[in-house]
């Protein structure tokens, strides 16, 4: 035992003194490399539980919705699955039951403030309780270029995209300020920062999601509201099917990320109560380059790293196709 601490002291003695004796870069990395890990220290000892909470998630009969549902079941919470597929969003909620979990599931138009309110009062009923984490997921793409996609097709867009959150959050938020608890998150897109070509209303509809998120988070600093977080999640393309066929950046940072990753990085922000969620991390420079960057050459940059053609062989779910919600 005494040898092993005196071992440990000159372990420590002899890296101090090499980090004395080194140069200022890397010093500086070293600096770096503990702040980083004191960072990490914190926010995982500061982690909280999604145990007992409720969490109503749209769009939770596919992709991420439907992953995080599960997620959110494994970790405790009782979840409202809502979806126009009302098939999918029962099939969720069954094998979340099948394995132990408490899930309610609906059929719900998010496009639709009644269709909301209808859901979002079953819902509370069913789980015998309010709202206490709002997953506003739901999503739609057209994939056109502007002047072949149809005036329906960008209405629904914005409709659901994000006209859809004020609905949602006009019947979940109420209660979460009463008692001031509660969790906000928005599934927007890192389309949110960045305009890509047959994403007209896509994108513009995920930089106006953004723009709510943001707001929303100063409105309940500046009410006082503390204990309700939001957390907006920007992910680049996610291989759930939604956007098939989209090329991702050559790039080995700037992959198409796995939903499973997308999904866990997604349960860590929201116990991080993390305001704003870029995925992959790369992500976080957008806002730095748009800013610091003339346009001119922030637009090579995204041609360069192969944004600009990233939806030339779409064939994802587009809304504008035959049958489509
Ligand atoms: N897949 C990606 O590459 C990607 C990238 C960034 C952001 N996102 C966003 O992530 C979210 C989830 O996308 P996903 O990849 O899981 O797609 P997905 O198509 O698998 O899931 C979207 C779900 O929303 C449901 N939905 C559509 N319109 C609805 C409506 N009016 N009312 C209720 N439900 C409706 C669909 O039925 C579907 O179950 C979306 O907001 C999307 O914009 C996706």
């Amino acid at each position: 035992m005494e040898g092993a601490l005196s071992f440990a002291v000159e372990t420590a003695q002899n890296a101090f003194k090499a980090a004395k004796e080194a140069p200022t870069w890397a010093k500086a990395a070293l600096a770096a490399a503990a702040l980083m890990a004191l960072r990490e220290a914190y926010l995982s000892a500061t982690e909280k539980s999604v145990e007992g909470e409720v969490c109503l998630i749209t769009g939770a009969g596919s992709g991420i919705g439907r992953m995080l549902a599960k997620s959110m079941a494994a970790g405790g919470a009782k979840v409202a699955l809502l979806d126009i597929n009302e098939a999918a969003a029962k099939e969720a909620a069954a094998e979340i039951a099948a394995s132990g979990g408490h899930a309610f599931a609906a059929r719900c138009d998010v496009t639709s403030h009644e269709d909301v309110a209808v859901a979002v009062a079953a819902a509370r009923e069913a789980l015998g309780s309010d709202i206490t984490i709002l997953v506003n997921n739901a999503g739609v793409v057209s994939g056109k270029p502007l002047l072949e996609t149809s005036d329906r097709a960008i209405k629904r867009t914005f409709d659901v995209n994000v006209i859809a959150h004020y609905w949602t959050l006009k019947e979940c938020l109420p209660s979460m300020v009463r008692n001031n608890h509660g969790h906000v998150v928005t599934v927007a897109s890192a389309a949110g920062w960045v305009g890509i070509p047959r994403q007209c209303d896509y994108s513009a509809s995920k930089w106006a999601a953004n723009g709510l998120a943001e707001a929303l988070r100063m409105e309940l600093r500046h009410m006082g509201a503390t204990g309700v977080s939001t957390t907006c999640v920007c992910p680049f393309y996610i291989d759930t099917g939604m956007f098939e066929g989209v090329r991702g950046s050559w790039l080995p940072t700037l992959p198409i990320l796995k939903p499973d990753y997308v999904v866990a990085s997604m349960m860590t922000a929201i116990r991080r109560r993390t305001p704003v969620l870029n995925m992959p991390a790369m992500v976080n420079l957008t806002p730095l380059m748009r800013a610091g960057l003339p346009v001119a050459a922030f637009d090579w940059c995204c041609d360069f790293l192969g944004i600009t053609k990233s939806m030339d062989d779409f064939a994802g779910r587009s809304i504008d196709a035959p049958g489509s919600s």
